[in-house]
This record gives C-alpha cells, sequence and structure tokens, in this order.
C-alpha cells in the first residue's frame, strides 16, 4: 500500500499536479497549509459560476481546542484564476490573472470545525473586490462590462447559435454562465470585445427541430462543459474553447431515460449572491451556509 501511495505520489509530481490534500487536524504543525487548502477547497467547490480562486496570502491561523476537536477560524486572501468553476483542474494549478488583466481579488474570513480527523467548513464569508488601482494605472486595458450587457449577451447568443451548428457533435449545448466580457480599443482597428462564457451539453441531440436555446441542460455531472473566450473586431472574429469530458461517462442501459437533475437557475447575473454590494462585472464568491437566492 505505502508503494503504491509513493508511486501515486510520484505521478502527481512528474505531472507537476497539485499535491493531494492532507488530513486537517488540530495539531499546530501544518495548520496554514493543511487547514487553508482545505478551506480553499472548499470555497471552490461551492462556486458554480465565475472562477476558481488559489491562496494569495495567508493573514491569521487560529485554533481553538473544544472538548473534542478544536474550531479554526483563519483570515486569508485569495485571488481569482483563469480557470472557470467548470474547469476540473484542481484550482493550485490555475494561473491567476495578471496586471491589466483586471485582478480579483478577495478577503475571507474561514472558520472550520475539526473532530477527530473530519474537518468541516462551519462558515465562509468573503469580500470580493477588482484592482481599481490597475485601471487608473492603465487607461488602454480592457475594461469590464457589465455581465448583463445587452450586446455583449447577443454577440454570446450568435456565438453559440454557430457553435452548435458547426462544432457539436451529439447534443446541443446552451449557455450556462458568463465569466467576464471587457471591451478595448485598438488603434487603427476598432472596439474589441471579449467575451468568456461557459456552455453545458443538453438533452437534445444535434439536429433535431428543437430551438437548442430551449434545450435543457444534462444533470451536471452527466454533461459535458465547455468553457469559450470569444474576440470580435470589425476585423473579424476568433472563438477559443476547451471541452471538458462528463464528470459520470457511465453509459445507461438500454431502456433507461437519461436522469433529469434539480437544474442551477440558467444564467442571470441579478442571483449570484444575496449578501454584499452588487457587483455588476465580476462574480463574487458567496458565502456559506449560502444565502436563498434573490429572485
Ligand atoms: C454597470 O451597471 C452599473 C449599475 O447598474 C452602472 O452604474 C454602470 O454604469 C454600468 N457599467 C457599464 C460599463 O455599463
Ligand atoms: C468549429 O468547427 C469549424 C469547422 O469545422 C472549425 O474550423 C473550428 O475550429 C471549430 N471551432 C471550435 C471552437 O471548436
Amino acid at each position: 500500500m505505502r508503494g503504491l501511495v509513493l508511486l501515486l505520489s510520484a505521478a502527481v509530481a512528474l505531472c507537476g499536479a497539485a499535491p493531494a490534500l492532507e488530513p486537517v487536524t488540530c495539531s499546530v504543525d501544518g495548520l496554514e497549509t493543511t487547514a487553508v487548502r482545505f478551506a480553499i477547497q472548499h470555497i471552490n467547490q461551492q462556486q458554480d459560476h465565475g472562477y476558481k480562486f488559489k491562496l494569495s496570502e495567508v493573514i491569521v491561523v487560529s485554533p481553538t481546542q473544544k472538548v473534542q476537536g478544536c474550531s479554526i477560524v483563519m483570515r486569508v486572501n485569495l485571488q481569482e484564476t483563469k480557470c472557470h468553476s467548470s474547469d476540473p483542474k484542481h484550482f493550485e494549478d490555475c494561473e491567476v490573472r495578471h496586471a491589466g488583466g483586471t485582478v480579483v481579488m478577495a478577503g475571507c474570513v474561514v472558520v472550520l470545525s475539526v473532530q477527530g480527523d473530519v474537518a468541516s467548513v462551519v462558515s465562509h464569508k468573503c469580500g470580493t473586490t477588482k484592482d481599481e488601482e490597475e485601471l487608473r494605472m492603465c487607461p488602454d486595458c480592457p475594461r469590464l462590462q457589465n455581465l448583463t450587457n445587452v450586446e455583449g449577451l447577443q454577440r454570446i447568443g450568435g456565438v453559440i447559435r454557430k457553435y452548435n451548428v458547426l462544432n457539436a457533435t451529439e447534443h446541443y449545448f446552451v449557455l450556462s454562465d458568463v465569466g467576464r466580457m471587457s471591451a478595448s480599443y485598438i488603434m487603427g482597428v476598432g472596439m474589441n470585445y471579449v467575451a468568456e462564457f461557459a456552455m453545458v451539453e443538453t438533452h437534445c441531440p444535434v439536429g433535431s427541430r428543437i430551438a437548442p436555446e430551449a434545450c435543457t441542460p444534462l444533470c451536471p455531472d452527466r454533461a459535458r462543459h465547455i468553457f469559450c473566450r470569444n474576440s470580435e473586431n470589425p476585423r473579424g472574429s476568433r472563438l477559443y474553447c476547451e471541452t471538458y469530458p462528463a464528470v459520470n461517462k457511465v453509459d445507461l442501459q438500454p431502456g433507461m431515460i437519461e436522469p433529469t437533475c434539480h437544474q442551477l437557475p440558467r444564467f442571470n447575473p441579478a442571483v449570484q449572491c444575496t449578501e454584499g454590494p452588487a457587483l455588476k462585472d465580476i462574480h463574487p464568491i458567496c458565502s456559506w451556509p449560502r444565502q436563498p437566492l434573490r429572485s
């Protein structure tokens, strides 16, 4: 067994992937890594929109011994990465955004409870902000647009329609999230619009007569997810997409029908989190426990 564990960790090291999470215990040694990584993993698992975040700095981690186990309160600063929440990549393997690409930070307070060898997140609360200084220093950098921007959403709709005609293989796809939209002026070319968005596979087979927009997404774990970046200016457009395979690839037995799931609301920037100031152009980290959605 031990040999196998060593082999596995060697394989992981070869791929340059993030090491597996270690169990969180109440001993003070190593809390800054074990407890902090556990907390950030939880935050990312709760994000069903926007991007994954990774650690920027640990401000404080303070454990308090309890009759059984301990509770751990920590303050951490996180930074938004370029990995969409549907990207299966481990958050620690994701690249952060650099100056000029609108850096987004989040200051979080996380409370963990550890009993025996079981750790759980009791709560997390984060304030998510854009780097405003960067915007002042770089007047020519692309400016984020509101996620409700009508022309931007129309452009994305057009890209998805084209994708369903030219590129969809088995089923049609529908929009599941808009990550970012930005606009910048390129000298001699004109306005350049960039949109990052996610699509989810639906029940509708390619070629069926149903309008793809009316199709219902497959259950999140049975669907393929696609994350795209589209840029458009008067000279033309460029689309780049990554496809993530379904998590649960088990084929249905003959006669079984594709299950339906409680679906997340279709992309709607007005229903992100209930708390905090409404952020119009970035995705905030929502609090845990999750507050009921504003509708
Ligand atoms: C985004 O929306 C906010 C609030 O509705 C508005 O004040 C702001 O001007 C909008 N920004 C852009 C770039 O449209
Ligand atoms: C879609 O299909 C076209 C035509 O086959 C191909 O040129 C293009 O690269 C594909 N686009 C994407 C995003 O997969």
